[in-house]
């Protein structure tokens, strides 16, 4: 292939190629990359690639392209697959953008192409949909509270409870995120609860009881053709938040990891916070009893009802649930 149709292909490309040397100075800046920022590519000829990043991602790139630079080029011909990172347009508006950056070695000299791609619409279209996802998840779980007695404060705990104890147990931000929403549903299936048994003051019976023990499997019916990932997670949570580690919940009693991880998050939440707030048969409980009857039990829960990592993320971050209960009561 000839040069100058080498540089024909590489300006009709829509995405932005930057080539920078080993002293991170722009050596090649596509037509792409002009529309994408804004600068025309002899604004950018010998400047540094910092100036298309915002102030923040600065440091951080030099740090990422230090450790790359002294890699041997066998192991990372890549810096990172289609990373996700901030750009910075000319008029100083910063963008989204997904990148990768590649290394050629050559006569002993470096050069690193980046290939960015400006996703800002992509983006604004997923914020939209994930706020109707939220809307329609806020809607449900209003026509579920109206029906049932249980406050809107213990929803809202709830979800800032479960984010909590996923951060301490290291999940990512996005299942942080998510389980945030998710959790509001678990009691979704008590629309499905007859009102004698739902509402009855004192406690219930033997077949009331078996009642109410359906709403997990009835939240999950309510959910099941649930297309977003926050209605997949809250069908998880709804229908394994009462059972327990060592099998002895329900609805199916099943053990250990067989119930699915959001579930088993939300289950010591719901815990918690029952034991937080008052029942027909029990006052509420201060935060140091709350924590004694999780973690060493008091005869009716145990445990052994826990994920032990679970538990331990629980123990690590309970100073901060107990600061939860307190602003939300
Ligand atoms: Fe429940
Ligand atoms: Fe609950």
């Amino acid at each position: 292939m000839n040069a100058s149709l080498f540089f024909e292909i590489l300006d009709g490309m829509a995405d932005a190629v930057i080539v920078v040397g080993g002293d991170h100075r722009v050596s090649l800046f596509n037509k792409g990359a002009e529309k994408i920022f804004g600068y025309t590519s002899d604004e950018m000829m010998g400047q540094r690639l910092e100036m298309l990043l915002p102030e923040g991602f600065r440091s951080n790139h030099h740090k990422h392209v230090d450790t790359f630079s002294r890699q041997p080029q066998q192991a990372s011909k890549f810096m990172s697959d289609r990373g996700e990172i901030k750009g910075q347009r000319k008029d100083g508006e910063v963008f989204h953008a997904e990148a990768s950056i590649s290394k050629v070695e050559s006569d002993g000299k470096v050069v690193f192409t980046a290939v960015l791609r400006d996703v800002t619409e992509r983006k604004k279209a997923e914020e939209k949909l994930k706020h109707s996802y939220i809307e329609g998840i806020t809607s449900l779980v209003n026509a579920a509270e109206n029906h049932d007695d249980e406050t809107g404060g213990h929803v809202k705990r709830i979800g800032h409870y479960t984010k909590e104890l996923a951060t301490a147990m290291g999940m990512d931000k996005e299942f942080c995120n998510m389980i945030f929403h998710a959790s509001s549903m678990h009691d979704i299936g008590k629309i499905g609860i007859p009102d004698r048994v739902l509402l009855k003051p004192g406690a219930l019976n033997q077949e009331e009881w078996e009642i109410m023990k359906t709403h997990p499997s009835i939240g999950g019916n309510i959910l099941k053709d649930g297309f977003s990932p926050y209605l997949q997670m809250g069908r998880e949570i709804a229908i394994g938040h009462h059972e327990r580690w060592d099998g002895s919940g329900y609805p199916n009693g099943i053990k250990g990891e067989e119930t699915p991880i959001s579930a088993r998050i939300m289950q010591i939440a719901d815990v918690y916070d029952a034991l937080r707030s008052e029942r027909p048969y029990k006052p509420a409980f201060e935060h140091a009893k709350a924590l004694s009857v999780i973690c060493d039990g008091d005869g009716r829960t145990d445990p052994s009802h826990f994920d032990p990592r679970v538990l331990a993320a629980f123990n690590a971050c309970s100073d901060k649930l107990n600061e939860i209960y307190e602003n939300l009561k």
